[in-house]
């Protein structure tokens, strides 16, 4: 019996309410192309380098416009799958203004300002293995923010599948439906004539309103700091250095 077929024996609406209940509500399409005015304006730099980045296709391929394609990060054989955690850290702290205290491995955008916080936002909305919480990321996902600064390799497609095989080999009751757009280009990649016969996930955007929401002062103790964008984010010669 082909997949399709099954398919069909299962009750259509029961399946989109269990896979709407089950799906992350993170791995969002991100802000490539935005209308340059009013908020949006202040995140030029970051928006202009996440549209030219190795994540770019990552962040914007919508697998409902635009299938079958591949799921790919540009990764290079040669790129590290971690960063030292000093490394990570000296360089949230010294280049990126953060202020926070580090718990559990864990670093909060609220304690980074500016383009950096749109950057940390995205990482987190679009990149993310997560099942919850929208304001900390890990030390990988931390750790990947440095390296694209940097120039630097980071084996992105290993931090996606080992997200994908942790969830897979969790208990059940801990199961959701990680990576819903990876997914879905891995499935249309596998699967180019697979017949779409039942509802399609609607894809999400992070919302627009972040450009604004980022923008108005917060009153978060210890201040973060101001500081401008660096290295491979404002060149796109930039070269990492060997150190
Ligand atoms: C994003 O990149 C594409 C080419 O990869 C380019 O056509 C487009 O103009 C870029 N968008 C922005 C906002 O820079
Ligand atoms: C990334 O890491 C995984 C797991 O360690 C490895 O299998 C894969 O070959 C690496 N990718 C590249 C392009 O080196």
């Amino acid at each position: 019996m082909s997949l399709a077929q099954v398919m069909r024996f299962i009750s259509l609406p029961i399946l989109t309410m269990m896979a709407r209940a089950f799906t992350s509500e993170f791995n969002l399409l991100a802000h490539t192309e935005p209308e340059w005015k009013g908020a949006a304006l202040q995140y030029r730099e970051i928006v202009d380098f996440l549209n030219r980045s190795r994540i770019s296709y990552a962040i914007s391929a919508d697998p409902v416009v635009s299938r079958p394609r591949v799921l790919q990060f540009r990764d290079l054989s040669t790129d590290p799958t971690a960063y030292p955690d000093y490394f990570v850290d000296g360089c949230w702290r010294q280049r990126m203004g953060y202020v926070g205290v580090r718990d559990y491995a864990s670093y909060k955008k609220m304690w980074v300002l500016d383009q950096w916080r749109y950057f940390a936002h995205i990482m987190i909305m679009c990149i993310s293995s997560r099942k919850a919480g929208k304001d900390a990321m890990g030390h990988d996902l931390a750790a990947t923010m440095v390296g694209l600064s940097l120039n630097r390799g980071y084996n992105f497609s290993r931090y996606v599948f080992k997200a994908l095989n942790d969830q897979i080999n969790t208990a059940e009751r801990f199961r959701f439906l990680l990576y819903p757009r990876f997914v879905q280009l891995l499935i249309d990649d596998a699967l180019p004539n697979l017949p779409a016969t039942w509802e399609r996930l609607q894809v999400k955007r992070v919302d627009k309103r972040v450009f604004a929401q980022f923008l108005k002062p917060d009153s978060v103790e210890p201040n973060p700091e101001h500081t401008a964008l660096f290295g491979h984010l404002i060149n796109e010669a930039y070269v990492a250095p060997d150190d």
